[in-house]
């Protein structure tokens, strides 16, 4: 297959260019370093870019997805069999500082891309990486109880999480949540308008060795360099029980790989670690510090991030039904193990 993966320096585009190579697909790559602009020298993926450039079968096209001549430049070129669309302004308390940015590059990149597909290459299958930030805060009427370590749903039917059915308007999104959910609903309707084959994966927390963790994104990466390189880590508010279900991009990968094989178009599907591989805030702390043998530099502060979710777990109900050979391969204790070593040899 010839395929197209967007933001191919971050976490999850890079970890799709390294196994579709594997696969021997011919593996094309837009990224133009973005993230060094939104985050500083912490946020550069060159490292990661230049590591994708020596190798056979990749082909780095550096410009911005914004720019729509460019990418329907490129889709004139060449069709591809699929697209993986993961770049992104991907923290919503940046977007807070840059509405306008955030929203041309999530709603109208994702735009630009859908359309240069449906002209140039409308058989390809398109994946785009949503969030659980399209379901803003409205997760938080869950009831919950608390307890030592974390806050959990108090009711026995949420148990496995929040799933697709939950409302995605009339609540807080964070700038961030709204570009985003306008790209997931722009991404749907290129299925039901034009009968593309869009799927939307709406993640929980994402992470791997291939993250560029920064403190604004990318937490679990981000605490791994504070216990390993020093430094400090703000918890902000809820007391640090807050909850997030974490997944290792390979799991994330072997899902779209499971998709393309197989696309039910105009789906959303909810795509985390779930129960087995949820933790808060204070118990992730805990772990790392256990596997790094490291204390991490932590402080307080009351005031919670806006629009943040209590306790948040995908409920991988609906993608199992659909994609029932599709397995979670990393535990959470396994995704912390390889961070801790991947980030010692950085
Ligand atoms: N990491 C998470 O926890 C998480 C959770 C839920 C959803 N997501 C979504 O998954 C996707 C991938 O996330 P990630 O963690 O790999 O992000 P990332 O920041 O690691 O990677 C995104 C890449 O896109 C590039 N990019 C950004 N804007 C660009 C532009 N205008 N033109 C070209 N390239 C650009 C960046 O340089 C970066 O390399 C994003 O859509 C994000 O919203 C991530």
């Amino acid at each position: 297959m010839k395929i197209l993966v967007t933001g191919s320096g971050g976490l999850i585009g890079s970890e799709a260019v390294k196994r579709f190579i594997s696969q021997g697909h011919e593996t094309h790559g837009i990224d133009n370093n973005m993230r060094k602009v939104f985050f500083g020298d912490m946020g550069d993926v060159t490292w990661s870019l230049s590591a994708l450039k020596s190798m056979t079968g990749y082909t780095h096209h550096n410009f911005d997805i914004r720019d729509r001549a460019k990418v329907f430049e490129l889709f004139k070129e060449m069709r591809f069999d699929a697209v993986i669309h993961t770049a992104s302004q991907p923290s919503h308390d940046k977007a807070r500082e840059i509405p306008i940015v955030d929203f041309e590059v999530n709603a109208v990149g994702t735009l630009n891309l859908l359309e240069a597909a449906r002209l140039n290459s409308p058989d390809a299958v398109f994946i785009f990486m949503s969030t659980n930030k399209v379901y803003g805060d409205a997760p938080n009427e869950y009831p919950l109880k608390e307890l030592d370590k974390r806050y959990e749903y108090a009711r026995e039917e949420d148990w496995a999480g929040i799933n697709e059915t939950c409302r995605i308007d009339r609540c807080l999104h964070s700038l961030f949540g709204a570009s985003k959910a306008a790209a997931d609903i722009l991404a749907q309707e290129y299925a039901k308008t034009y009968g593309m084959k869009v799927g939307v994966l709406r993640g929980g927390c994402l992470t791997g060795p291939g993250h560029s963790g920064v403190e604004l994104h990318g937490f679990l990466s981000y605490l791994v360099k504070v216990a390993l390189s020093g430094g400090s880590y703000t918890v902000f508010g809820y007391k640090g029980k807050q909850v997030r279900d974490h997944i290792h991009s390979h799991d994330v990968i072997t899902a779209m790989e499971a998709y393309i094989r197989d696309p039910h178009p105009g789906e959303v599907y909810n795509l985390g670690g779930g129960r087995d591989n949820s933790a808060s805030v204070l118990e992730s702390i805990e772990a790392i510090e256990k596997i790094s043998g490291k204390k991490i530099a932590w402080k307080y502060d009351e005031k919670n991030r806006l629009g943040d979710h209590i306790c948040y777990i995908s409920d991988m109900t609906k993608f199992e039904a659909h994609y029932p050979h599709w397995k979670r391969n990393y535990s959470l204790s396994a995704i912390l193990e390889e961070m801790v070593r991947a980030q010692g040899k950085r």
